[in-house]
């Protein structure tokens, strides 16, 4: 299959104009997902989720609707000016939460902020010795970051993270969402401890709840420039050619999400759908980046925090893909490098979460972050579904009441 795809990419003709870089996306459709329209599988909910549903829906878009009239569309804002006063005071070390460090992208990232000498980083991971391993291959010197326990796939675990790293007495100047789990080959849908299905419950709940908790933290920060950064990804968004591979992202009525997203009275997926392990990482990541953009209206101007989400580029080698059939692993990096030339390594992508987290010109709020051929970061569109107001609104919702915050 990937073998198929990746010589019909090659053969495609210059009339579709396809950008390179997003030609690998073309490896991961299922030639299967071309013949569904997952609008028309909606599963035989029961009519107690049904009308949850429905009500769910109308007192949210009640309520989004009067908290939009309040916030009247706040726009992305300017750089909080770090040579004020107060920022010149402080001189200590950022100190940065990264999930999932222990490998691939958010590996690079805490190896580029410590090697700056300017950043402790807290490698917030699920396998203590894994992560404790690779800070060392990767030459991250002992003072420059501490391993803690953080299993996002469980609520307790989240908890229990931010009550560790309370008692550690650390500031908390910025927090990065990183981690995640991609499913594609799954034939059934797998769950998180608390029962939602794990690559949404993974990638959006446990970032949510732990966003949400830690936000008391950030807010208590006296670092210049605070940020809460979500990584988001070109295959949620569905104004790319990338996104527009099947199955697409998409959310729906999120129907799923307001029954738990269980499989038993309710889908695993947001959008009440068949189970489908692609779909539902791209539905986790429009999440991810509707999530950045509700923090952003919520909280930027009371707080100058800055919420910003990003593309990193695609990095064919990391564990990432480490589910997908093993052809694909092996033509995946070869076919970025030598056909696409869309290739990005772990350690450029590094640089530039680093560069979001760290650099002084970054600090616009609300902000999808992208990068082209050169390098050169830019302000990249969302899709209009990553977009959507009343979505993030909602999701935010039904998101707090899962995780049990409402
Ligand atoms: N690779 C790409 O081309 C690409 C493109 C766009 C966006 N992204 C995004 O980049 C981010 C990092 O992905 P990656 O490519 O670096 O993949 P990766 O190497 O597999 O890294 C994912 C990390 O998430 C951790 N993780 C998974 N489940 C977890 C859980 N329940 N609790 C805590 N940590 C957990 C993994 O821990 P273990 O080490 O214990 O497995 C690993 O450290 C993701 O948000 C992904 O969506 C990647």
């Amino acid at each position: 299959m990937a073998l198929q795809s990746a010589a019909a990419a090659t053969l495609l003709p210059s009339a579709f104009s396809i950008p390179k870089e997003e030609m690998w996306y073309l490896l991961q459709s299922k030639s299967s997902a071309y013949l569904k329209n997952s609008t028309l599988l909606g599963i035989s909910l029961s009519d107690h989720v049904k009308a949850d549903s429905s009500s769910c829906s109308l007192r949210i878009k009640r309520d989004c609707n009067q908290r939009n009239l309040a916030i009247q569309a706040v726009a992305t804002t300017p750089a909080i000016n770090v040579s004020t006063p107060e920022a010149k005071k402080t001189l200590r070390k950022g100190s940065v939460v990264i999930t999932g460090a222990s490998s691939g992208l958010g590996l690079a990232t805490a190896k580029a902020l410590a090697e700056t000498g300017k950043w402790h980083v807290i490698m917030a991971c699920r396998d203590f010795l894994k992560a404790e391993r690779a800070a060392k291959s990767a030459g991250i010197a002992k003072d420059n970051y501490t391993v803690m326990h953080l299993d996002l796939a469980s609520l307790d675990s989240v908890r229990q993270f931010v009550d560790n790293f309370r008692r550690s007495g650390r500031p908390l100047d910025v927090l990065v969402c990183n981690a995640a789990v991609y499913l594609p080959t799954a034939k059934e849908p797998t769950f998180t401890a608390d029962g939602f299905e794990l690559s949404v419950g993974t990638n959006h709940l446990g970032h949510f709840l732990l966003s949400r908790l830690m936000m008391e933290d950030l807010k208590q920060s006296d670092y210049p420039s605070k940020r809460l950064i979500i990584v988001g990804s070109i295959t949620g968004n569905t104004n790319t050619l990338a996104g527009n591979v099947p199955p697409k992202a998409y959310l729906g009525d999120m129907r799923g999400l307001v029954g738990g997203l269980n499989g038993l009275n309710s889908s695993a997926m947001v959008d009440g759908g068949e189970f489908d392990g692609a779909k539902a990482y791209k539905d986790s990541k429009v999440c991810n980046m509707l999530t950045m953009q509700e923090f952003h209206r919520r909280y930027h101007e009371e707080t100058g925090i800055t919420f910003a989400s990003l593309y990193p580029g695609c990095i064919a080698t990391t564990g990432l893909f480490r589910e997908h059939i093993p052809l694909f692993r092996i033509l995946f990096p070869p076919f970025q490098k030598y056909i696409t030339k869309g290739f990005v390594s772990e350690e450029e992508s590094g640089k530039r979460l680093a560069q979001v987290v760290s650099d002084p010109t970054l600090t616009k709020s609300g902000v999808y972050w992208s990068w082209n051929k050169d390098s050169a970061n830019f302000e990249n569109q969302l899709s209009q579904e990553a977009s959507d107001v009343e979505k993030a609104c909602k999701v935010w919702e039904l998101s707090e009441k899962l995780v049990g915050l409402a």
